[in-house]
C-alpha cells in the first residue's frame, strides 16, 4: 500500500496544534481516521468537522501518560475500520523552565507525557504492526533534540530520548515496519502557553508571534512520509522557520 487514501492512522494529541492541523489534513487526502486526547469535546468537533467535508473520523479519551489508553486508541482503530496502518505519536507538553526553578513534578510530567506516552504508543501498536506485517510508526520530537538553550534542559533531554527510541525501533523494524521522526522548530499552536515561569514563556510567546510556522507545514511533513510507497522509509525530517537559529 502506498499513498495515504484508505490508511487508518491514528493521531495522539488530536485536540489541537500540530495533531489537530495532521488530522484535517490526512482526513482531507482519505486517511481513516482514529482522534485521541484528553479533551474530548474538541476530538468531537473536529470529528464533526472531518464527516462534515466527507472524511471518516472517531475519537477516543486518550491520556498518552495511561498505558491502558494507547491499547484502547489501538484497539477502536481494529474495531471501526479493521487494521492500524500509521501511529502518529504527537502528543507532547513543553513546560519550559530553568532548572534553578525546580519545578520538579513540570519535570516529572514532561517525562511522562512526552517519553513514556511515546513508549505507551509503540507498546500498544507494535504487535499489531508485527501481526499485520505492516505499519508506520510518525513521532514528533522537536529541534530541542538537535540543540539544547536555557530553560530548555528537560524538554531538550525529553526529545532526545524520543529521537533515540526511534532510532532503536527502526534498526529493530526488520523491514517491515517504518519509522519517521519529525522534529518541528516554532510552530503556531498553543504549546507556549503550557510553561508556568511567566517570564520564559512571554519570551517562548514572542518568539512564537514573531518567527513561528504554521501547524499545516508539519502536518504536510508527516504527510509526506506517510505517502511514501511502503518500502521507503523517510526516517528523519526537521522542519523549522526559515528564521530561527
Ligand atoms: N509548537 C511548537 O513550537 C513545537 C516545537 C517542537 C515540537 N513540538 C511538539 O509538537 C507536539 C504537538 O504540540 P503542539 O505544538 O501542537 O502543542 P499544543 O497545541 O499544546 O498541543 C498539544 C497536544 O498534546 C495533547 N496532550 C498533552 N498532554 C497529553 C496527554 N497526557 N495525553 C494525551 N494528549 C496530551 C493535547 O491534548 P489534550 O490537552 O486535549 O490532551 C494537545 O492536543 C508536541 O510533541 C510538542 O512537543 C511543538
Amino acid at each position: 500500500m502506498s499513498g495515504i487514501d484508505g490508511k487508518v492512522v491514528a493521531i495522539t494529541g488530536a485536540s489541537g496544534g500540530i495533531g489537530e492541523a495532521t488530522a484535517l489534513l490526512l482526513a482531507e487526502r482519505g486517511a481513516r481516521l482514529v482522534l485521541g486526547a484528553r479533551r474530548t469535546e474538541r476530538l468531537e468537533e473536529l470529528v464533526a468537522r472531518i464527516e462534515k467535508a466527507g472524511g471518516e473520523a472517531v475519537q477516543i479519551r486518550t491520556d498518552v501518560t495511561r498505558r491502558e489508553d494507547l491499547h484502547a486508541l489501538v484497539a477502536v482503530a481494529g474495531e471501526h475500520f479493521g487494521r492500524l496502518d500509521v501511529l502518529v505519536s504527537n502528543a507532547g507538553l513543553g513546560t519550559i523552565s530553568p532548572l534553578d526553578d525546580l519545578r520538579v513534578d513540570e519535570w516529572d510530567r514532561m517525562v511522562d507525557v512526552n517519553v513514556k506516552g511515546v513508549l505507551h504508543g509503540i507498546g500498544a501498536a507494535l504487535p499489531v504492526f508485527r501481526a499485520q506485517g505492516t505499519g508506520h510508526f510518525v513521532t514528533v520530537a522537536s529541534t530541542a533534540a538537535f540543540r539544547v538553550a536555557p530553560a530548555m534542559a528537560v524538554y531538550a533531554g525529553t526529545k532526545v530520548a524520543v529521537r533515540a527510541i526511534c532510532e532503536g525501533l527502526r534498526q529493530e523494524s526488520g523491514g517491515s515496519m517504518r519509522v519517521t521522526t519529525v522534529s518541528p522548530g516554532m510552530t503556531a499552536t498553543d504549546f507556549a502557553e503550557a510553561s508556568t515561569n511567566s517570564e520564559v514563556r512571554a519570551d517562548i510567546t514572542k518568539l512564537r508571534d514573531d518567527i513561528a510556522i504554521p501547524p499545516e507545514a508539519i502536518a504536510r511533513v508527516i504527510a509526506f512520509a506517510i505517502e511514501q510507497p511502503d518500502t521507503v522509509d523517510v526516517n528523519e525530517i526537521v522542519v523549522r522557520p526559515a528564521a530561527q537559529s
